[in-house]
């Protein structure tokens, strides 16, 4: 995959850099990051040819390759490798990550378990800023997330950079233009990652910013009106920024033959489908509101395991939209799924399932829609909220806090009852009151309250209370790939644990949740 669909060939053949996929989460980050640069770049598995890297001659000036990250360890014996004949292309090439370590591996340097796993933000210190490394300082702030480490180099190569635990944080070979680099500058939590990615993609490939993207929302109408024809299609419309953008795309492509369903689950925030409802008057289409409430807490009864409960959550979404398809004659599903959703799922070939998110995993195989369209497939969550500005949809839509598809019922702990969704929702009301009022509300990703599995004792007006524990957790993000817990005031915190602990009685301890992504995910389950 690529971003082939965002390629303008009238402007003659962009320079562009092959990236090779080792299944690392943010793979799909760099590419974003290059076509940021106004560089075309093509994502490709790990294991191709040097010929097929070739034959992206037809597409693009070839000017470098990038190797992903991953999930696998190079000391494996599984592990995921590259043709050593990449190397004799005469390409620049760099490796993030997994692929820092793998030249290092296959040039003879030795790759070892690090004593401590480094995850999130980190101190690099510069040894020598040239090359890849121009023009940063003597120590830079980067995103690192890895257990393994390259220990030493052969002769030919040249240490650029080091942490604490790490002795070769970055190299270059000193005769051909071979990098590697142990952390992630495609994440936006390296303050200079921007940089660094533009220190190899424009100064040491050589490539020029020629490459311009065509308008995406001129290619999502097209592609849904090629799918779906002169049939009628649903739309999964959950109210959320997602499936709203994906709605007024659908719209402009199907007018009339559009039907938008929204499925009350029963997992929505208190009041969630009423404001739903209201926004939807923007759109000039015709909605059904199903009431699945009773049917999804039915399905996911006795459910501990958080995937059983994703899959299910999203297998049942498909049975009411087929039933409401039916009712519509509708052939076809478009929905919101965007990037991340995907990534996360584990849809490529050598990346990890993170978790299932329901309206990608969760699709069952024997679906009775013709095709489900994905419009919004390879975008990250700031783009979608870019286009539906452009689309014109209403800021109170567009700058709408990100709810899972499975909703609460992610956000509680083990088994989801009616009397468990009913305290999370109070207290998750009382942090989105609060927030909503806090200046927080204008710099946080989202913010929430979460249900956790455990009980604790409290003293309630003289008495003992043995209620449950609620957790807050608030984080800061561009994109959802990462994100860090959010730096709250303590009156801000204090004021909805007050109120938590006074207003909703089976609870007994509120506590802040205070941990980054990685290594957390920003829901709890
Ligand atoms: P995690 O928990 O994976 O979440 O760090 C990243 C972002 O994705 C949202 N999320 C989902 N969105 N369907 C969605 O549409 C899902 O199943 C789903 N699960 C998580 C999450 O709220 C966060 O913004």
């Amino acid at each position: 995959m690529g971003d082939k669909g965002i390629r303008d060939l009238t402007h003659g053949k962009p320079d562009g850099v092959a990236i090779l996929d080792f299944g690392g989460q943010y793979c799909h980050l760099i590419a974003r990051r290059i076509r940021e640069m106004k560089v075309y770049s093509e994502i490709m598995p790990c294991d191709v040819s040097p010929n097929e890297i070739s034959s992206l001659e037809e597409i693009m000036n070839v000017k470098g390759i990038i190797l992903s990250g991953s999930p696998s360890s190079i000391n494996l014996q599984s592990s995921l490798r590259v043709s050593e004949e990449v190397f004799e292309i005469g390409l620049p090439i760099l490796g993030l990550c997994y692929g820092h370590q793998l030249i290092a591996h296959v040039f003879g340097g030795v790759v070892k378990r690090g004593e401590k796993r480094e995850y999130g933000a980190t101190e690099v210190l510069v040894d020598s800023a040239v090359g890849l490394l121009k023009d940063m300082d003597p120590v830079e702030k980067v995103w690192m997330s890895h257990g393994d480490i390259v220990l030493s180099l052969p002769r030919d190569f040249q240490v650029l950079a080091h942490t604490e635990n790490a002795p070769v944080a970055a190299f270059r070979h000193q005769s051909i233009p071979i990098y590697g680099i142990q952390w992630h500058p495609e994440v936006a939590h390296t303050e200079k990652g921007a940089e660094m990615l533009r220190n190899f993609v424009i100064g040491i490939c050589g490539c020029q910013p020629n490459w311009v993207p065509e308008d995406i929302i001129e290619r999502a109408v097209e592609e849904i009106k090629s799918v779906v024809g002169d049939s009628r299609a649903i739309i999964a419309y959950s109210g959320g920024v997602d499936s709203s953008v994906a709605t007024a795309l659908a719209a402009k492509a199907l007018g009339e033959r559009l039907v938008a369903v929204h499925v009350d689950h029963g997992f929505m925030r208190k009041d969630e489908s009423k404001r739903v409802l209201a926004a939807f008057r923007d759109f000039e289409i015709n909605l059904n509101v199903v009431d699945a409430r009773e049917r999804f807490l039915q399905r996911i009864h006795g459910l501990t395991d958080p995937e059983d409960k994703r899959k299910i959550i999203g297998e049942e979404f498909i049975r009411v939209f087929e039933s409401e398809a039916r009712n519509s004659g509708a052939d076809y599903l478009i929905q919101g799924t965007i990037y991340p959703d995907r990534i996360e799922s584990g849809f490529r070939e050598h990346s990890d399932r993170i978790k299932t998110h329901h309206n990608v995993g969760g699709i069952p195989f024997n679906i009775d829609f013709k095709a489900v369209v994905e419009p919004l497939r390879d975008l990250y969550k700031d783009e979608v909220r870019a286009l539906g500005l452009q689309l014109g949809l209403p800021q109170s839509i567009v700058r709408k806090q990100p709810f899972p598809g499975p909703g609460l019922a992610v956000r509680i702990i083990g088994e989801v009852t009616s009397e468990k969704l009913e305290i999370l929702r109070h207290a998750d009301s009382i942090v989105c009151e609060e927030i909503g009022k806090s200046d927080i509300r204008n710099s946080a990703w989202q913010w929430f309250a979460v249900l956790t599995g455990s009980r604790s004792t409290g003293v309630k007006g003289d008495e003992r209370a043995y209620g449950y524990t609620v957790a807050i957790r608030i984080v800061e993000s561009l994109d959802g790939m990462t994100a860090n817990f959010c730096r709250a005031p303590w009156e801000d915190l204090e004021r909805i644990s007050t109120r938590i602990t006074n207003e909703v009685p089976e609870v007994s301890r509120v506590v802040y949740d205070v941990t980054h992504k990685p290594p957390a995910t920003i829901e709890w389950e």
